[in-house]
């Protein structure tokens, strides 16, 4: 990995180097008895509440994952910062699935920020997840201008949404199949493995596996006394196809102000997809259901009767992912055009030499660049019809921007005109749901 440099900027982009590792700033791997320190300085970070108890412990212990979790410290050896990541996959255009690093809790003691700290985590945590086989990284962001600089960009975004409650489908919306409440307890032997199962089936690039830690931690917290809190499974014709996760607040007095806000929903076909929104926007004693970044393809207010009923109420960056092994991630994919001479895309990466290079891109090899996704073919050299940095390039890996739109504001530069309209072919996403979306919060 190269640290140093005088030029600030990535050769032939505005993309800003990472600055070097301060002195004195060293990361190491924390141990086990040191995840609690962890939690409660990313807690403090995000303003998220108060002490760790044993409670909150007892739920949050089992999604740090041994040997992931990193720390910076003082000079006197207190905690200065931490980030983790647990071992995960992403899906790809085409299906494939590739491991990825999901990184999360990452924060800096507020006395220490704007020294580097994080950039030294950053480095240490991708450094590690390359060297573990891990063809990518990706993370939430709390701020849009922080992760950049590491080479991460948004590679799917959602909507937020406010339903009315109580809104009416659609006669020929889809529908069938019954849904049903669960206890929590029962939940954690349901929803894993449809959940599974739902990933496995999905057209859609994006979608991460979740491991035993991050269902641990999220189905612990809802204990089954919790009577604000709900879980939902929907059963078609072949058993078990979708679920729903949400919690209800009360803004108000009145039982009729209360706000259903979905934490979680994934369903295997549209009919799963209408039952389970159907079911929500008729539960009693509700003013509106709210979401946080649903699929920007969700067909929801095509389902209703009065589409005005589902309101975007924003639209977010969700994924940022971070390609931390290139060659492997354009053979994983599969590509919207086969026929013709492969693009020649220069990608630049300050952190990765390999990453660093002319990628072919497409080409006559069916359903990849031309390389054998278990041995990709390395970066080279000479001229290129496209170029951009590793963040640009994460930004049209899923399909979520078009190299065109790329081009046009300046991420991509294009040294042959014809090539972005070769450009934009491959890189959509095939089939339907081709619109990225991951669904997990992390
Ligand atoms: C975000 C956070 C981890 C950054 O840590 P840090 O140690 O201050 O970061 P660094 O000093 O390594 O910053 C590297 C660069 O990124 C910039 N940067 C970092 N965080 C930034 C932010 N929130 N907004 C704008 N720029 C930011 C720094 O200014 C610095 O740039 P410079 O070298 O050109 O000055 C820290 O501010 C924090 O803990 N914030 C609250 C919790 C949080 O948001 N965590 C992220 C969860 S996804």
């Amino acid at each position: 990995m190269s640290t140093t440099g005088t030029d600030p900027r990535e050769p032939g982009t505005d993309s800003p180097r990472p600055p070097a590792t301060p002195a004195g700033a060293e990361v190491r791997v924390l141990e086990p008895g040191e995840f609690r320190s962890a939690h409660a300085l990313f807690g403090a970070a995000l303003h998220a509440g108060g002490p760790v108890d044993d409670e909150h412990w007892a739920r949050t212990r089992l999604s740090y994952a041994p040997g992931r979790t990193f720390g910076v410290d003082l000079p006197a050896g207190t905690l200065a910062g931490t980030a983790m990541s647990f071992g995960s996959a992403l899906t790809v255009p085409g299906g494939a699935r590739v491991p990825m690093a999901a990184v999360t809790r990452v924060g800096v003691r507020a006395d220490r920020t704007r020294r580097g700290l994080l950039t030294a985590l950053m480095r240490e945590q991708l450094s590690d997840a390359a060297d573990r086989g891990e063809v990518a990284a990706t993370l939430r962001a709390s701020e849009a201008r922080i992760y950049g600089r590491f080479g991460y960009g948004v590679a799917s975004r959602g909507r937020n949404l406010r339903v009315t409650a109580g809104a009416r489908f659609r006669v020929g919306a889809p529908s069938g199949g019954e849904v049903r409440l669960l206890h929590p307890e029962e939940a954690a032997g349901i929803l894993p493995p449809l959940y599974a199962r739902i990933l496995a089936d999905t057209a859609r690039a994006g979608p991460i596996v979740r491991d035993e830690g991050w269902w641990a931690h999220v189905l612990r917290s809802r204990r089954s006394d919790d009577q604000a809190r709900g879980i939902a499974v929907h059963t078609g014709s072949g058993g078990d196809d979708g679920f729903a996760t949400w919690t209800v607040r009360q803004d108000g007095t009145d039982f009729g102000e209360n706000v259903l806000e979905l934490a979680d929903l994934h369903a295997a076909t549209p009919q799963a997809t209408a039952g389970l929104w159907r079911f929500l926007l008729g539960i009693d004693l509700l003013r509106a259901v709210s979401a946080h970044l649903r699929p920007l393809d969700e067909p929801l207010d095509l389902f209703l009767e009065d589409p005005r009923a589902c309101r975007t109420t924003g639209v977010g960056d969700e994924t940022w992912l971070r390609l931390l092994d290139v060659p492997a991630a354009l053979a994983a994919r599969s590509w919207g055009e086969t026929a013709g001479e492969p693009l020649r895309l220069r990608v630049h990466d300050a952190l990765f030499p390999a990453n660093d290079g002319v990628h072919l891109v497409g080409g006559r090899a069916s359903g990849s660049n031309g390389a054998d996704p278990a041995d990709p073919a390395p970066a080279g050299d000479g001229p290129a019809d496209l170029e951009c940095d590793v963040a640009g390039l994460a930004m049209a890996y899923l399909g979520d921007r078009r190299p065109s739109e790329l081009v046009a504001s300046g991420w991509w530069t294009a040294h042959d005109g014809a090539a972005v309209g070769r450009a934009d072919r491959l890189f959509a996403a095939p089939g339907p749901g081709s619109v990225p979306w991951c669904g997990t919060f992390f």
